[in-house]
């Protein structure tokens, strides 16, 4: 029985990180198996100077406390003690440091320094830029400031400051570029000391988009801003006096490859020019793209047509790094893809991508590794390598935004398990400072939708919170600045395809209805009220201003993208399914209006509240005018208009409810349970059928190995998640589709059933102070553990069936200072936090299996029933 505090944290910054407030607010998380432990009290000190301030406070809160002392000033540092009372007696303390950014533009005096403009339309060499400066004395405490309008690497003496890559990331410039805050006082000395930077265009000026695409979106002039302070001085930074010069990096492109020639060494320093500091930098509370993981070379294939491919056994984002020293001469080419296609390196998906990257021999390999581009691969093909390719010679180097892990899930089932894997490598790859919908070809574009899909999976997995809480501050800051109401459905927002410049965007539902739903999703996940204050003035623009109505309040009918990559949409025409994109786009707006109504209360806006639940009664009655006959059939006949309108509550009774459900039954029975939703229904499809006692039929579902479904794609050997149901075909061909990625999250929108349904962990209150805990096995599975750290804790779940299926054994853990409504077979009962071991009598909730519907075969030609056992 033990209680301690094993994370003390500030606002959604990773522990450490400078803060862009000045009142950070505190959190406390809990470790330790003690039992009903409920938190009476609290003591914060503050230290700061050698002067403590402590600060008690009767409250069982732990979660986002407000900031007690004074607030901190630009650059101040505090030691915050933070000392929990439990009801019992018992406490824990722990300690962290909170350090203030620069809190104000004006605590900025460096300006942005850079080479010669390039000429207009060409991708931009990366090139070094260094400052010499002396020091009489090495200063206490140091700190740099630093950025880019583009990509960076900084050392200091030769020393490589940090850990991050790709540098300050992506964000929507115009309203906000990061900065990064480092301690560099162990890398100063007495005498002369020279700062110097990489620096690459990145996404700042670097060609982004489909089409052609566009390059120099938010400058043309990748430059750096940098500021080195020791003792409260500045002791270099980034304005006149500063060089430039070229090195071996001859190229380098985000979506293209990187070339080097390892002969080059730096060549003749210039002036470098100075040019005006942007007026918006913050410190974020995103983490840092960092390299998380690094993946050995599985095997050296020879393809049938001769060529040398290294298979690295998953599909990942990142890229190639060098373990030895190669001697020789010429150049080795090294190409990336996801899939290999008969044999052969899948490249068509990339389309005029290049995911290129060469290496002039000749002088030093061993360690190389790219430094401002990225690939999604699994498959690398070498050639003009001076001897044979051994698995030695590579490692594949993972990258993306270094988040705390917070969900596992594992069952008995082998392939749900890989299935699990590929959500959760899909997140890694395409959270590379930016929420994309793929990691490889020439789009990896912050899709609203596609984040709208996976937020509530995505959330579970890793501690999302800063980035996506600050991703959509660039929806808002996007959508409010062009007026009309309307979040882009991509963010940051770039030129279309025809476009030079950043345009407002058309309307279209779903995509940008991810302003009212992932802010709430958000909420749920961590309690957060100021992300909803945050974002509500989105949230009405969007409902008020953004929506091109008819008189009954309803969508106008305009282009949508629908139920986007339903598996009957042709391979060239994704938005072509099988549901009315209207009364899609109608359905989610209904959710969204109620979204707006539930946020309203929330916040207090009571006017606003009242006027959207009205508007919610009335759309829900045009909605049924519209689209639900008098006997309760829904205008299409498919698996989405029956899973949005039962999940987002659409029906006017129970009865109603029930007559939906059933027909949603048929559907997937008489589709012989394959898959038949997209983007906008998928996430939901499994949960609105065991919401309504449909649970086998989701298992079912979810168990259905055939195309299209999420387990066909782990039998084709998928490693990520995929695009499309089908972006492999059954014949090993690439699905002819121009759009077919092999690493898009939004289909691994399962994570939600799995986590909720299967591993029976559910927030039953935004934040998790309440939570409920009922495993629901079905199918084949005999069981599963499931574990999510919430804010106050790890609560985990663990359950097995005996063997015949009538008794279900759990150990759960309930975490400190919160409850849980645990539901272990017919065993239903309120816990305190702690270990319990507990035992129900268990009855599957339906027959297995359950029938397909096939209405006409002749005789031996009867559907087979496909599921993976
Ligand atoms: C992207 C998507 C996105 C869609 C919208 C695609 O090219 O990859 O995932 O949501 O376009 O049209």
């Amino acid at each position: 029985m033990s209680i301690s505090i094993s994370k003390v944290s500030f606002e959604h910054y990773e522990p450490g990180a400078a803060l862009s407030t000045d009142a950070p607010r505190i959190s406390w998380r809990f470790d330790g198996d003690a039992k009903d432990w409920v938190q009476s009290s609290y003591e914060v000190a503050v230290t700061r100077n050698g002067k403590t301030n402590t600060f008690k406070v009767e409250s069982s809160d732990s979660v986002l406390v407000p900031w007690p002392d004074t607030r901190l000033a630009s650059r101040e540092r505090a030691t915050v003690s933070v000392t929990a009372h439990g009801k019992d007696g018992s406490s824990a303390t722990a300690t962290a440091e909170a350090e203030a950014a620069l809190l104000n533009q004006d605590d900025w005096s460096a300006q942005a320094v850079s080479r010669p403009a390039f000429p207009d339309g060409v991708a931009k060499r990366p090139f070094l830029l260094r400052r010499r400066f002396d020091l009489k004395a090495v200063p206490k405490t140091a700190r740099l400031y630093i950025t880019a309008m583009g990509v960076y690497e900084a050392t200091l003496n030769g020393k490589r400051i940090g850990d991050h890559v790709l540098a300050p990331g992506w964000q929507a410039y115009k309203y906000r570029l990061a900065y990064q805050v480092f301690d560099v006082a162990p890398f100063l000395k007495e005498g002369e000391n020279e700062l110097s930077a990489w620096v690459g265009e990145g996404w700042w000026s670097g060609r982004l988009g489909f089409h052609g695409g566009t390059r120099d979106i938010w400058g043309s002039r990748p430059s750096l801003i940098a500021q080195l302070e020791g003792d409260g001085h500045v002791l270099a930074q980034t304005e006149e006096g500063w060089e430039w010069a070229e090195g071996h990096i001859l190229g380098s492109e985000l979506y293209d490859g990187e070339a080097i020639d390892t002969n080059v060494s730096v060549g003749e320093w210039k002036a470098a020019e100075v040019l005006a500091r942007p007026q918006n930098l913050v410190a974020p509370q995103a983490p840092p793209v960092r390299r998380t993981g690094f993946v050995p070379a599985r095997e050296i294939i020879t393809t049938p047509s001769g060529k040398t491919v290294i298979d690295f056994g998953q599909n990942l984002v990142g890229w190639v790094r060098w373990n030895k020293q190669v001697d020789g001469t010429g150049t080795v080419t090294i190409r990336h893809a996801e899939v290999l296609e008969h044999g052969e390196l899948g490249t068509r998906p990339l389309r005029v991508v290049k995911a290129t990257d060469t290496v002039v021999l000749g002088g030093q390999t061993e360690g190389y590794e790219p430094t401002f581009t990225f690939h999604g691969f699994r498959y690398a093909e070498i050639s003009g390598f001076p001897r044979e390719v051994e698995t030695s010679d590579f490692t594949a180097v993972v990258v993306h935004s270094d988040f705390e892990r917070t969900a596992h899930f594992e069952s008995s089932h082998k392939e749900l398990n890989q299935l699990y894997s590929n959500v959760v490598w899909g997140l890694r790859g395409n959270f590379v400072s930016v929420p994309t919908d793929c990691p490889q070809r020439d789009e990896r574009l912050g899709w609203t939708a596609d984040l709208m899909a996976f937020a509530p999976t995505a959330s579970m997995i890793y501690d999302v919170t800063g980035l996506v809480g600050e991703w959509l501050g660039d929806v808002a800051s996007e959508q409010l600045d062009y007026g009309k109401g309307r979040p882009p459905f991509i963010v940051p927002n770039i030129p279309l395809p025809g476009q030079t410049q950043i345009q407002p965007p058309p309307p279209v539902a779903v995509w940008s209805d991810v302003a009212t739903i992932t802010p709430l999703d958000l909420y749920t996940t961590t309690g957060d009220v100021g992300l909803l204050r945050e974002q509500w003035a989105s949230m009405k623009a969007w409902l008020d201003e953004g929506i091109p109505r008819t008189e009954s309040g309803l969508w106008k009918r305009v282009f949508q993208f629908g139920d986007w990559l339903d598996p009957r949409a042709p391979p060239d025409d994704a938005a072509n399914g099988m549901t009315d994109p209207t009364l899609v786009a109608d359905a989610y707006l209904i959710h969204s209006v109620r979204i707006a109504a539930k946020v309203a209360g929330i916040l207090g806006h009571e006017e606003d509240k009242k006027r959207y639940q009205a508007q919610a009664e009335q759309l829900l009655d045009a909605f049924h005018a519209e689209y639900v006959s008098p006997n309760g059939r829904i205008a299409s006949d498919s698996q989405c208009a029956y899973v949005i309108a039962l999940q987002f509550q659409l029906a006017k009774s129970e009865e109603e409810a029930e007559s939906w459900a059933a027909t949603l039954e048929r559907l997937v029975r008489q589709g012989i349970f394959k898959v038949g939703t997209g983007f906008a229904s998928t996430p939901f499809v499994l949960l609105a059928l065991a919401a309504h006692e449909r649970l086998q039929v989701a298992y079912r579902m979810l168990q259905e190995g055939e195309c299209p479904s999420w387990l066909y794609q782990v039998k084709m050997g998928a490693t990520t998640m995929w695009e499309r149901w089908d972006s492999m075909l059954p014949n090993g061909d690439i699905n002819p589709g121009e759009m077919t990625s092999f690493n898009h999250y939004a289909f691994g929108s399962v994570g939600a059933f799995l986590h909720e349904v299967i591993g029976g962990i559910r927030a039953l209150e935004p934040g998790w102070k309440r939570i409920a805990i009922q495993p629901r096995p079905g199918g084949t599975l005999t069981d599963a553990a499931t574990s999510f750290t919430t804010p106050y804790g790890s609560v985990t779940c663990r359950w097995a069936l005996n063997a015949d299926r009538t008794i279900i054994k759990a150990t759960v853990t309930v975490p400190p200072n919160t409850t849980a409504e645990v539901t272990i077979g017919d065993q239903v009962q309120e816990l305190g936090s702690g270990t319990h071991v507990l035992e129900g009598a268990w009855k599957d909730e339906g027959e297995w299996p359950p029938a397909p519907i096939t209405y006409f075969h002749f005789p031996g030609d009867e559907k087979k029933s496909t599921y993976v056992a």
